[in-house]
């Protein structure tokens, strides 16, 4: 497998919708590939948001102890910190000079929040530079993203094509990798899981507010004995996304044959994620009482990543003739 990348937005401690959806398939394609993956927190791109230190501190720290708990191998990856290589806001330079105003102002990050010009900052409409230098400077081959993020991709493979075309051919075309809808997570109301929507369920809080959560799962009003139809169940889309196959199909068929509540239901939920997760949660209250190794650990990966970002950058300054 080709030379994996992607970048992970720090908003908070990922949740259920994070982990499954995107933290699990991209540590399992990192340890698979037999090339070195770049794998790194973009807390640059938060700073379009947030301007506050301690926020912005604590996301990348909960961020990073997440992704090291599902057991990312940080020998095989360079995993790290945008703000840890400089490189990247130079090569974001470059690339803004090979890339017209006219297509950058339809990028949906910008875009999306457009009719409110006075609180944009111009770095929220330079976001697809910064990301595309992001990928551009490690070679990368394969990005996988969700959906949301394949016109940015296009931007990249587009600025990089036109500089290779003006400048001699210099980077490498990337290939996005889109998450498949099989990781699909609801929340507990039945929408696609996000913290903006306020329908999370954060595996890493404690038991009793890990229990509220699942308690708040929507659900239609049948009784005890009717029968239910599992896939149209919130709870059992959750249960069928983690458990394995046997007991899918036996709460499954508990759900047609009737004789089971919602309340039973949700507790037979509860424990799965507290037995499928026990490890991984261990591991993250370990991780976040141990700053020092989190920091030591993404240090040695930007020290790591970096290398590679200078070789390129020189590659790229040479092109321009600087
Ligand atoms: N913009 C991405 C997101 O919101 C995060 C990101 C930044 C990224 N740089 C990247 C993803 C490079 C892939 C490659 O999810």
């Amino acid at each position: 497998m080709a030379k994996i990348l992607t970048g992970i937005q720090s908003t908070g401690t990922p949740h259920l919708g994070n982990i499954l959806g995107a933290i699990l398939p991209a540590i399992r394609m990192a340890n698979e590939s037999s090339e070195e993956s770049y794998l790194f927190i973009a807390n640059m791109h938060s700073l379009t948001q947030i301007k506050d230190r301690k926020t912005l501190g604590d996301n990348t720290f909960a961020t990073a102890a997440a992704w090291l708990a599902f057991d990312l191998d940080t020998h095989k990856s360079c995993f790290y910190r945008q703000s840890d290589i400089p490189e990247v806001t130079e090569l974001a330079w470059y690339l803004s000079c090979f890339f017209p105003y006219q297509r950058l102002k339809l990028a949906h990050s910008f875009k999306d929040k457009s009719e409110n010009l006075k609180d944009i900052n111009s770095g929220l409409f330079s976001y697809p530079m910064l990301m595309s230098a992001d990928i551009l400077i490690y070679d990368a081959k394969v990005v996988p993203v969700g959906k949301d993020q394949l016109q940015h991709l296009e931007m990249t493979r587009d600025v990089a094509s036109r500089f290779n075309n003006l400048m001699g051919d210099t980077f490498i075309i990337p290939e996005a990798k889109i998450q498949d809808d099989s990781n699909y997570v609801t929340g507990t109301d039945g929408q696609k899981m996000s913290k903006s929507k306020n329908n999370i369920i954060d595996i890493f809080s404690d038991d009793r507010s890990l229990k509220k959560q699942i308690m708040k799962i929507q659900t239609k009003s049948l009784s005890v004995d009717e029968p239910k139809d599992p896939n149209e169940c919130n709870i059992f889309k959750l249960y069928k996304l983690i458990a394995d196959e046997e007991n899918v199909k036996n709460l499954s068929t508990r759900y047609i044959k009737g004789k089971i509540g919602y309340g039973e239901s949700k507790e037979i939920l509860y424990n799965e994620i507290l037995n499928k997760f026990a490890k991984n949660r261990e591991k993250f209250s370990e991780l976040m009482d141990n700053k020092e190794l989190v920091e030591k650990l993404l240090t040695s990966g930007a020290k790591k990543a970096r290398v590679q970002a200078q070789k390129v950058l020189k590659r790229v300054r040479a092109s321009i003739g600087y």
